[in-house]
């Protein structure tokens, strides 16, 4: 039988996972592959810390140069942008195939990474950069190839969705929510890449770049994140009949294409509405399938190294028949005009004013709202006993363009009846 020495190199979460996963499956992975896998090294700054795990003394190692000359299959769990990207890109100029599970690294530098691997006629495999243990790449790699993709849209981040469910379903403010997805482990110490939507941008960016045949600049994808939502925004939606989402949206428009993040207001009664806790799901629809929905755990040590391993065996059975590249990592086939600026984008939009309670104020927004043709779908206005106190006001608009909608609110954010920062929502009605 065939063999492969595996070479980690990042003994944290993932790396331990995968490990794990590798000595206790290994007779079903010998029997799937018809290879041999064998833990070879694990490298990592610290090689005494207890992680669960018992190894033979001989795997670890502190010197990540050993596991790129000793190993045949390299798999990257490091994190970071700078010396990830060394470690691959010195992989890959030696000819061995790499696994990473880093989305930040690769939404950065996949262009000159896949280069790097094509010019090399060598694989790179990244299924955990996405959505954990939703094999949404390799879908979108294997399965939906024949597809002209419309759209792809989805809950990609599992510490938002979770904060978002307990803001929603208990009430919890968003701060008590980050917290508790802190004290959980969902949330990091400094969580600003999950709630500021980059995390979910890198992965949007991976899945557009990949759906639409050319590398998406991160730095062109308008960002927004969840830390401007409140409860009061989250009862208004619930009121209105939806429910609020942090999303990752890629979409086709005519000839061009928009990405993008943000919260979103989605009809209660949608299978994404009712995707809660930290779970992910993803929606594509491609000509000719249609839509197709993938739902499940989006992050953690299981789900990860569960993706990891999948990939580890694909570089086997490509080894084991000397096929590497039989499924390129990445196809430059650029089938769009261009990246749509924010701007152009048209939406539904939520918008909670908090207004000075005296006559004629809704006359003075609406004007303001008529003038760029944006005209109102419903509006909320609460009786409220505290005449001295701003009161809220929620506008719910029918379609318009982002610039038309921007436009307005500047004009309506410096009326002297508005108060506090003018908080505005997407709506999407995920037809
Ligand atoms: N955790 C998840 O659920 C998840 C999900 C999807 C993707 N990912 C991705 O998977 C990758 C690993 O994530 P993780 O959660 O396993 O991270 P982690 O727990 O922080 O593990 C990273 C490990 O690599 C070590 N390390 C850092 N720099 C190193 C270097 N220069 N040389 C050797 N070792 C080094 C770290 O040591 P120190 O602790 O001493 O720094 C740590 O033990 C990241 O790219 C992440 O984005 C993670």
């Amino acid at each position: 039988m065939k063999k492969a020495k595996v070479g980690i190199i990042g003994f944290g979460t993932v790396g331990t996972g995968v490990a794990s996963c590798l000595i206790e499956n290994s007779s079903i992975i010998k029997a799937r592959t018809g290879m041999d896998l064998i833990l070879h090294k694990i490298a990592d700054l610290d090689i005494e810390r207890p992680r669960g795990i018992v190894l033979d003394k001989n795997i670890l190692t502190t010197d990540l140069n050993l596991v790129l000359e000793e190993s045949d299959i390299i798999v990257e769990l490091i994190g970071g942008t700078t010396t990830a990207k060394k470690i691959i890109l010195k992989a890959l100029q030696m000819g061995k195939p790499v696994v990473t599970a880093n989305k930040a690294l690769l939404a950065k530098h996949g262009n000159e990474i896949f280069a790097a691997a094509e010019k090399m006629g060598t694989d790179i495999y990244y299924e955990a950069s996405v959505a954990g243990g939703i094999p949404v790449i390799k879908s979108l790699r294997e399965g939906l190839a024949a597809n002209k993709i419309e759209k792809i849209y989805g809950i990609l981040n599992g510490t938002c969705n979770y904060i978002l469910t307990q803001m929603a379903q208990n009430s919890q403010s968003f701060e008590d929510a980050l917290k508790k997805a802190q004290e959980l482990g969902y949330a990091e110490a400094e969580p600003s890449l999950d709630i500021d939507g980059f995390d979910t941008a890198h992965k949007i960016v991976i899945l557009a770049s990949l759906a639409y045949g050319n590398w998406i600049n991160p730095n062109n994808v308008y960002t927004e994140g969840i830390r401007n939502i409140s409860l009061s925004d989250i009862k208004y939606a619930k009121d209105l009949g939806y429910t609020i989402k942090l999303f990752g949206i890629a979409k086709r428009m005519n000839d061009d294409i928009q990405v993008r993040v943000h919260p979103v207001m989605i009809p209660n009664g949608t299978i994404m509405a009712s995707i809660n806790e930290a779970n992910n799901g993803i929606f594509i629809e491609g000509k000719p399938i249609g839509g197709t929905l993938f739902y499940g755990k989006g992050a953690g040590m299981a789900a990860t190294s569960s993706a990891v391993i999948a990939d580890i065996i694909d570089i086997a059975r490509n080894l084991k028949h000397s096929s590497s590249r039989r499924i390129p990592c990445f196809t430059n086939d650029k089938h769009y005009g261009i990246l749509l600026p924010m701007e152009e984008i048209d939406s539904r939009y939520y918008l909670r004013i908090n207004v000075t309670d005296e006559p004629g104020v809704i006359s003075k927004i609406s004007t303001i709202l008529g003038k760029e043709k944006i005209s109102i779908s419903s509006l909320i206005q609460w009786e409220t006993s505290e005449t001295s106190k701003p009161v809220p006001i929620v506008i719910v608009t029918h379609s318009t363009y982002e610039k038309n909608i921007m436009k307005a609110l500047k004009k309506i954010q410096t009326l002297s009846i508005v108060h506090d920062k003018i908080n505005l929502i997407r709506i999407e009605d995920l037809q």
